[in-house]
């Protein structure tokens, strides 16, 4: 395995992502509890993270000198390169002195000697597109080491002391803007650690099955469904490790899709035989919006009484020491805390957030490392279909936040049925996996058709679908016109209650992929 070791960077995550890439396992362990992890892992390299840190500053962060006397091979990283060269004997010095600034962005290196991270991939003399972010840079490195690559901005771009095995890259290679640092990371776990590559998600769920049985014991947890994958993915996933000890808990809102209910029960209580609670909430939450039309007091309604829901059924439950949350890395916003020590902080994620504080519970969170599309690598080593592991994201407050103006279970047996029509074209179509999320909105605007002989006067219905990566920015999906005409048409004639549809052409930013 390989110990990575976090000073706090935004991209640590990164690292062990490309990692468990080449088929390698890996744990990252904060700086300051890098020295038990090394001790209890007992890995076969090492790598040291950026940092938003600088090295030269009184009380900056060090590596454990263990970590030097091992004789592992190690892998410096931006601010790990500076630390290990400044805890080596070289020198390292801020941006401001040496007048430089730094460099941020895109940079292009030179290859000057061979290294055996460049086996297959760099020949001397070629140019290579690199991402940097350094204030602070290496100016005298440590005795053994020699330039391998330099850069305008970065002489020291990478160096290598080939006795030791120890590496340092001023740039980041775990980024995606540096198109080999890929294949330099497994360069340096196969080659210099002589590491297999044959780790796989399979052993992942091992792992991880492992760990919750361990931090569990005998306890009871609970685990809330929101019918998305990464809460399933965890639920499933822990109900492998410790069984019924685990009771997973869908609250029924009155917003959810058409079916997604049915779909939930079926899923769970039949086919993974998961003890399952579900706990119809349709009138609280329909009594609670009537007359509020302003998107926050929605959403912060539905959060607050979330958590009543959930809370309730909890204690009805009785016991539970764990509450399961199916939280991503993506929501994970800060990995080492300066200030605090070692201690992790995190997001609370939207459905539950202060639960397990107000009834001392302890959160079991298996998917923190993982990113979306590792979540449903693991969903279908899990046995989930292609179809549940892709669906597209759905938000914690539901259809409440595509029905502007009030809410209503009329009006959202309307959109109900709009959105399973306009769902239903998109699969025929082939288009579901091309898109980030489709759905359709329900506009508090009437306007006047004609049907047959007599006069409408209906609800207006807006189409959105949206291409992204990650959900931060998007575009508008283009269907072609014959798509569109016979979604409208297909929706104006089965869905009473609307006579209008209009597509929604409003990328992000400067729109937001919901309407509210
Ligand atoms: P926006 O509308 O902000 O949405 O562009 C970005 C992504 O986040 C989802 N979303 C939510 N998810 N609770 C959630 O769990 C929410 O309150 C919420 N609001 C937006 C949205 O569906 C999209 O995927």
């Amino acid at each position: 395995s390989i110990l990575i070791v976090d000073f706090g960077s935004q991209v640590t995550q990164l690292i062990a992502r490309r990692v468990r890439e080449a088929g390698v396992y890996s744990e990252i362990a904060p700086y300051n509890a890098a020295e038990a992890a090394f001790e209890r892992m007992k890995p076969k390299g090492i790598i040291l993270s950026g940092s938003p840190a600088s090295v030269p500053e009184d009380g900056s962060p060090r590596a454990p000198q263990c970590l030097f006397d091992s004789g592992l091979p190690i892998l410096g990283i931006c601010y790990g390169q500076q630390v290990m060269s400044h805890q080596l004997g070289g020198e390292v010095r801020p941006g401001h002195e040496t007048g430089e600034g730094g460099e941020f962005g895109r940079a292009f290196l030179t290859v000057t000697e061979e290294c055996i991270l460049f086996d297959g991939l760099w020949q001397v003399g070629e140019r290579h597109q690199v991402w940097m972010s350094h204030g602070d840079k290496v100016t005298r490195f440590a005795p053994g080491f020699r330039i391998v690559a330099t850069s305008d901005g970065a002489p020291f771009a990478l160096i290598a002391d080939d006795e030791r095995r120890y590496y340092g890259t001023q740039f980041h290679p775990e980024v995606a803007h540096t198109p080999d640092g890929a294949k330099l990371i497994a360069n340096f776990v196969h080659k210099v650690c002589g590491l297999s590559g044959d780790w796989t998600m399979a052993e992942f769920r091992a792992t991880k099955i492992a760990e919750i049985r361990e931090q569990v014991g005998t306890g009871r947890v609970i685990c809330g469904l929101s019918g998305g994958v990464d809460s399933s993915v965890a639920a499933i996933l822990i109900h492998e490790a410790i069984g019924d000890q685990l009771t997973c808990v869908f609250v029924d809102h009155g917003l959810l899709r058409l079916n997604e209910r049915e779909q939930v029960e079926s899923l769970f209580r039949d086919h993974y035989n998961i003890p399952l609670v579900v706990v119809d909430a349709e009138e609280r939450f329909m009594a609670g919006l009537a007359g509020v039309t302003d998107p926050e007091k929605k959403r912060k309604f539905i959060g607050a009484e979330f958590i009543n829901v959930f809370e309730e059924e909890a204690k009805k439950i009785g016991g539970a020491d764990f509450l399961a949350q199916g939280t991503l890395y993506p929501d994970v916003i800060e990995s080492v805390s300066f200030t605090g020590g070692p201690s992790v902080t995190i997001k609370s994620h939207h459905n539950v957030g202060g639960l397990p504080e107000r009834m001392n519970m302890k959160l079991v969170e298996p998917l923190r490392e993982l990113f979306k599309d590792e979540v449903r690598a693991l969903g279908r080593e899990l046995g989930l279909n292609d179809q549940f592991v892709g669906r597209h994201p759905f938000p914690g407050p539901g259809l409440a936040i595509r029905i502007p103006g009030e809410v209503t279970k009329e009006r959202c047996d309307i959109l109900r049925k709009a959105d399973a029509v306009y769902l239903e074209e998109i699969r025929n179509a082939g288009l579901y996996d091309a898109i980030w999320q489709a759905f359709a909105v329900l506009l508090p605007v009437r306007t006047v058709g004609v049907m047959g002989d007599g006069r409408t006067y209906d609800s207006v219905c807006a189409l959105r679908a949206v291409t992204s990566v990650d959900g931060m920015t998007a575009d508008i999906y283009p269907f072609d016109a014959a798509f569109l005409s016979r979604v409208a048409t297909r929706i104006i004639n089965e869905v009473k209650g609307i006579n209008r549809v209009v597509y929604d052409y409003t990328s992000k930013p400067p729109g937001t992929i919901e309407w509210e």
